[in-house]
């Protein structure tokens, strides 16, 4: 059995900044499981599938192969052989991830591959029922949040840095959106695990949350 650290939390709140920096001053591996959800949205975008037409996500699930290869230590999501790395952060992807990650049948393909990846190796791994559900033994669990005006302001200052014209509110009321799905859903809501460490980083700078997270772990 590896060495597992397990971190939920809401979109937008740096659990992917946190996990990757506590993951190499560590020696860890770093494996984002939402990629891996957006790997499985991509393809069903792809097919021109609408998240609310159930069947036919769960029909298409069937010939989805989603696989994960680390090169030079960063995660790459493999789609049916294709890398399709780059396509996983747009956006619509988002939105269709966060809608057809309520179907059981969806989180059933995934759940496998995200136990085996934590069986064999030290990871650290985020996402949303890690420390509830995938991974309820896990070494350390913690539950990272930030306020919805931080969170909105943190993507905002992302995308403009990128070039990219956005709307603080349009990305607020997402966000917002977004949280109310995963934290409702019937299968493995998002919910603070009762062992998990609460983390809110509202007014922490990136190195404190580092440094208060690698401090919990061996
Ligand atoms: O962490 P992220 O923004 O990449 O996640 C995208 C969506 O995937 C999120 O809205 C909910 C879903 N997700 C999930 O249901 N369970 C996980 N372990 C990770 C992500």
């Amino acid at each position: 059995m590896g060495y597992n650290v397990a971190i939920d939390g809401p979109a937008g709140a740096g659990k992917s900044t946190i996990a990757k920096l506590v993951a190499e001053e560590k020696g860890f591996i770093y494996v984002d499981t939402g990629a891996m959800y957006r790997g499985l949205a991509i393809h069903f975008l792809d097919r021109g599938i609408q998240a609310e037409e159930t069947d036919k996500v769960i029909e298409a699930c069937k010939d989805a192969d989603v696989k994960i290869r680390y090169e030079d230590g960063v995660q790459q999501v493999f789609l049916n052989g294709t890398n399709i790395t780059g396509r996983l952060r747009d956006e619509a992807v988002g939105q269709m991830t966060s809608k057809c990650s309520v179907i059981p049948e969806v989180r059933a393909k995934l759940l496998d591959l995200q136990r085996d990846l934590a069986r064999t190796q030290d990871v650290i791994m985020d996402g949303r029922d890690i420390g509830t559900c995938v991974l309820p033994d896990a070494d350390v669990k913690v539950y990272l949040t930030a306020s919805v005006e931080t969170r909105a302001k943190r993507r905002y200052d992302e995308l403009t840095a990128k070039g990219e014209a956005c709307d603080l509110d349009e990305i607020a009321r997402d966000i917002k959106e977004r949280d109310e799905r995963d934290m409702n859903r019937e299968t493995a809501p998002l919910r603070q695990a009762e062992d998990a460490v609460l983390v809110d980083s509202s007014d922490m700078t990136i190195e404190e949350v580092v440094k208060e997270i690698a401090g919990l772990c061996m």
